[in-house]
């Protein structure tokens, strides 16, 4: 390919390069960069893997995982007959099917599960995945409790297996190259961020849908149940679990971890200190016991890596502006960075010396005589001197076509198992985003701000 100007813009990765480009770019906002993952495979020898949870996700993680060169799926967990038979229609009859994951976990011939359950399942099956010796995908959030992460990165670091938790912006290539426009310092220092996440319709709000067969016989109901409060069999419970506080962690634990896992790949973040959180059940009055509307403040001090800022977010499932959407944008003395799922675009801002005077100021109310005595004072003191602010054109970075996070996420994890590279998003990562975010219930239900521990990952 010849190195033209356009190609190097269209190729600009997520390097030094796209920002030594910053003002040339800005000066041309027209032209959007595409970027580039650098995440590969790094080798292609053989991963079986398991799954546990074969609902809506546990499809999306599967299909993503065996995209990756090598990848086999081996066996099919889940509760609901409906879909072992979903799993036999679309992966072959010769995959291994169970009701119950320790038989998954006892096959010595699965490397790595992909955990896909209700939240509250989550740390036990994680736990016992490692003890089996499995590496472990884990869906977030990773604990439906604080309390619960202790053992689980316990788990981990004893048994020394590949822990990863399934919030796929930890390797977004938006994000990574979000973060290098960020050091870079061009928006000045980072003061406050804002994040969101707005739904509309009744599946965005978690009505999904429940099969005509579901019944105790299709399903193993005290199993899903596990360490909840035991109650009648209720397919709306099963289906629905995350309405219910017993199964899920909210709009907090399902969707502000995604932000948070954003923010904290983007700033090395080790998490907030203060957190107070407003929520409730405003309209999707179906039975739920789980926040459809939730705001919450954070503030993060400074840290060695980044300034203290503060952090607002929010989700709402009952969003009328009909947006619904997801965002996060981070705002410094200089400029915003304003993300979306997988691209986001840079302004930036220069403030002028020169104050300027007039408009909506003071000096249209000084007398004659004081106004021509300023304007000399000014003169003497800024002369010719540009202004206020001027705003810098916007530049936007788009992912590639068909690009998809959560396969990166996937081959890093893959990687991980194959050559012992890094994973960022590791147990203690995954406490340090689900903690704060299981934090907000905490905040509305005791009505007070929660001192929260970022390197002790504990409630204060
Ligand atoms: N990373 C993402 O983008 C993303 C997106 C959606 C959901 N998730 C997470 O994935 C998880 C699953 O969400 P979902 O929407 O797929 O839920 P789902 O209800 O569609 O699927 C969960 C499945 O787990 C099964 N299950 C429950 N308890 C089990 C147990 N003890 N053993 C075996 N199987 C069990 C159920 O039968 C069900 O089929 C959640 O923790 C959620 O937060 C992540």
């Amino acid at each position: 390919m010849k190195n033209t100007r356009r190609n190097f813009l269209k190729h600009v990765s997520a390097t030094g390069a796209g920002l030594a480009l910053g003002v040339q770019a800005q000066a041309n906002a027209a032209e959007a960069k595409i970027l580039e993952s650098k995440i590969r495979v790094s080798a292609v020898d053989k991963v079986r893997i398991g799954l546990i949870g074969c609902g809506i996700i546990g499809h999306y993680d599967t299909d993503t995982a065996l995209k990756v060169e090598g990848v086999e799926l081996v066996a099919v967990c889940d509760l609901y007959t409906g879909r072992l038979e979903r799993a036999k229609e679309k992966w072959g009859n010769a995959i291994f099917t169970t009701r119950d994951y320790r038989e998954l976990l006892a096959k010595k011939d699965i490397d790595a599960v992909l955990i896909c359950t209700p939240d509250h399942w989550h740390q036990k099956i994680a736990i016992d995945a490692m003890n089996a010796g499995k590496h472990v995908y884990c869906e977030k959030p990773m604990v439906q409790k604080i309390e619960e992460g202790y053992a689980l990165i316990e788990t981990q670091k004893r048994t020394k297996k590949v822990f990863q938790v399934g919030s796929q912006r930890a390797s977004s290539v938006a994000i990574h190259e979000a973060k290098k426009v960020l050091d870079s310092g061009i928006i000045g220092e980072l003061t406050y961020v804002e994040a969101f996440c707005d739904r509309t319709d009744s599946k965005g709000a978690w009505q999904y849908s429940i099969p005509t067969d579901a019944s105790p016989q299709t399903i193993d109901f005290d199993a899903f149940l596990g360490k909840a409060p035991k109650v009648p069999f209720d397919a709306t419970r099963f289906f629905r679990w995350r309405n219910y506080k017993d199964y899920g962690t909210g709009v907090g634990g399902d969707l502000f971890v995604h932000l948070l896992t954003g923010l904290h790949t983007m700033t090395n973040s080790i998490g907030p200190d203060k957190i107070f959180s407003l929520g409730e059940v405003n309209y999707w009055k179906d039975g739920r016991d789980a926040y459809d509307m939730l705001n919450a403040l954070m503030s993060y001090p400074k840290t060695k890596d980044h300034p203290a800022f503060q952090f607002y977010t929010r989700v709402n499932l009952a969003d009328g502006e009909g947006a619904g959407g997801f965002g996060i944008k981070l705002i410094g003395t200089d400029g915003v960075i304003d993300i979306g799922w997988n691209e986001f675009k840079v302004r930036t801002l220069k403030r002028n010396s020169a104050p300027g005077y007039g408009g909506y100021d003071s000096f249209d109310s000084f007398s004659a005589k004081q106004k021509e005595d300023f304007k000399k004072w000014y003169d003497d003191k800024y002369g010719k001197a540009a202004t206020g602010v001027e705003m810098g054109k916007e530049t936007a970075f788009m992912p590639p076509k068909g690009y998809d996070d959560r396969l990166d996420h996937m081959i890093t994890f893959f990687n991980g198992i194959r050559t012992g590279s890094p994973i960022l998003e590791d147990a203690t990562f995954g406490l340090r985003t689900a903690g704060p975010s299981i934090a907000c219930n905490i905040s509305v239900e005791q009505k007070k701000q929660i001192g929260w521990d970022p390197v002790k990952m504990k409630i204060i």
